[in-house]
């Protein structure tokens, strides 16, 4: 194999070195392509271009291959725990039992707010978008933790990283009761991760939810497959946040803030909201079908592509199995899995999704095992959020332990107007 790679422009040769990553993936490394060629690289949306070496996450993309610090995703299937999951992203290799009982310790320790937090829960309508509550919220965090602003030792990241997947996970529950009016639930030590914010999410004052072990391990799995996916539109953002040195808890904040979207986490919303809108009779399978290969329709099947699997989404498998698992053990039956199920036959078998290399992807499911949960909807991009926290963290800490990281300033492309004039207001047409 070349280990460097001629460009030739004007007439002059120049080599770029070819880098080679664990999984044999190839990149031209172009770090000097500006200042020897005077050039740069147009790549609008990234499609081509690495923006870091990492080590965390591998992606096979055209395999279907999803590993965590080398880990294929399906061993967390089992005895799915989104802790020690969480741990082996950021530190890099699974906990052994003292490093899990500390970590552990520390998000029982830190799962409560400061109770002055509750006062910024009070402002907020309860119409508010979740998402929008739960960015501000960790942005406030780092006003109630200045000591954690700057973390230089391995136990500083640690005790940051507990506060925020420990509170994270209240702050979504103390969204969702401000939203219904419904008095905040304290969180409960002697719970673990999933079943306390189960019970601070669905206990009443009078009543104590208990959650089912069917139930956890959904959750805990659905966490998981969340928890990481290399240099998605999120964690680029936390990267290119983080690039400027800016704190933990404001990258993170700004991770919420792109996960909300519809083409990235949001589809989860989107895609019950396309399944309850045919359970309805508004269409047929068949006819969202269409729809979606319409493009003059500005109709998408929610759920479906993926930029990096050209395969199959292996998150969208589990999710699949675990789905059906676990409302057949809750003896649960929603028609919007049928519909779901129908409108994967269809699409797997359209020329169009075919030719285009378009599969379920990990929100195509997610939604029917969080409403039978009993999530609602507009709550599951924070769910989406409490999964991918852990990732964002192993990215910040990653970016911020080398020695080398710059601040992320891409180019561009200016095709704006000329030099001109400024005209004064009486002489504008
Ligand atoms: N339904 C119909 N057509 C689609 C879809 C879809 N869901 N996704 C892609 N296409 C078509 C697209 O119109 C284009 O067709 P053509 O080549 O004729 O112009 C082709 O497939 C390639 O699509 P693209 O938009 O260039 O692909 P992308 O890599 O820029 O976008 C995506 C990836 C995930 C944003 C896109 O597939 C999509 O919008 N999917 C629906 C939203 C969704 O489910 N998002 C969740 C992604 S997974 C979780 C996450 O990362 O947050």
């Amino acid at each position: 194999m070349p280990s460097d790679a001629k460009l030739t422009i004007d007439g002059k040769t120049y080599s770029l070195p070819i880098v080679e990553g664990t999984e044999g993936e190839r990149a031209l490394d172009i770090t000097s392509l500006r200042s020897e060629t005077g050039l740069t690289a147009l790549d609008p949306a990234y499609g081509n271009t690495a923006s870091c070496t990492s080590g965390i996450t591998v992606i096979g993309g055209d395999r279907g291959i999803l590993r965590y610090r080398g880990i294929p995703l399906e061993e967390f299937a089992d005895k799915p725990n989104f802790v020690e999951v969480a741990w082996l992203l950021i530190f890099g290799k699974l906990p052994n039992s003292s490093e899990y009982q500390q970590f552990s310790q520390r998000l029982t320790n830190h799962a409560n707010l400061d109770e002055d937090m509750k006062h910024h829960f009070m402002g907020f309508p309860r119409s508010a978008p979740p998402m929008a509550i739960l960015s501000a919220m960790i942005s406030t965090l780092s006003c109630f933790h200045p000591q954690l602003l700057e973390l230089h030792t391995s136990d500083e990241i640690e005790a940051a990283a507990a506060r925020l997947i420990s509170k994270i996970r209240t702050l979504a529950a103390y969204t969702y009761r401000h939203s219904h009016g419904l008095p905040y639930i304290y969180p409960d030590p002697s719970l673990p991760y999933t079943s306390n914010f189960l019970h601070m999410m669905f206990s009443e004052p009078y009543k104590r939810y208990e959650s089912s072990e069917e139930v956890r391990r959904a959750l805990n799995l659905v966490l998981i497959l969340h928890a990481d996916h290399e240099q998605n539109c999120s964690t680029s953002t936390v990267r290119m946040v983080g690039s400027s040195r800016a704190n933990l808890f404001a990258s993170c904040a700004a991770g919420v803030s792109a996960l909300w979207g519809p083409l990235h986490g949001g589809a989860n919303v989107k895609v019950i909201e396309m399944l309850e809108a045919i359970h309805q009779g508004n269409q047929s399978a068949d006819e969202f079908i269409n729809l979606s290969k319409d493009k003059s329709s500005g109709i998408r099947l929610m759920g479906f592509g993926h930029r990096i699997y050209k395969n199959f989404d292996p998150r969208a498998m589990m999710l699949r199995k675990v789905c059906d698992e676990m409302l057949d053990t809750l003896g649960i039956h929603d028609p919007l899995l049928d519909i779901a199920k129908r409108l994967e036959d269809i699409a797997l078998n359209d020329e169009y999704f075919v030719s285009r290399k378009l599969y379920p992807n990990v929100d195509f499911y997610s939604g029917i095992i969080l409403r039978a949960i009993g999530i609602p909807t507009n709550m599951f991009t924070v769910l989406f959020a409490i999964g991918r926290l852990p990732g964002w963290i192993a990215h910040w800490h990653e970016q911020n332990s080398d020695p080398n990281m710059r601040i992320s300033r891409p180019r561009q492309i200016y095709t704006g107007n000329p030099k001109s004039p400024y005209i004064d207001v009486r002489d504008r047409t």
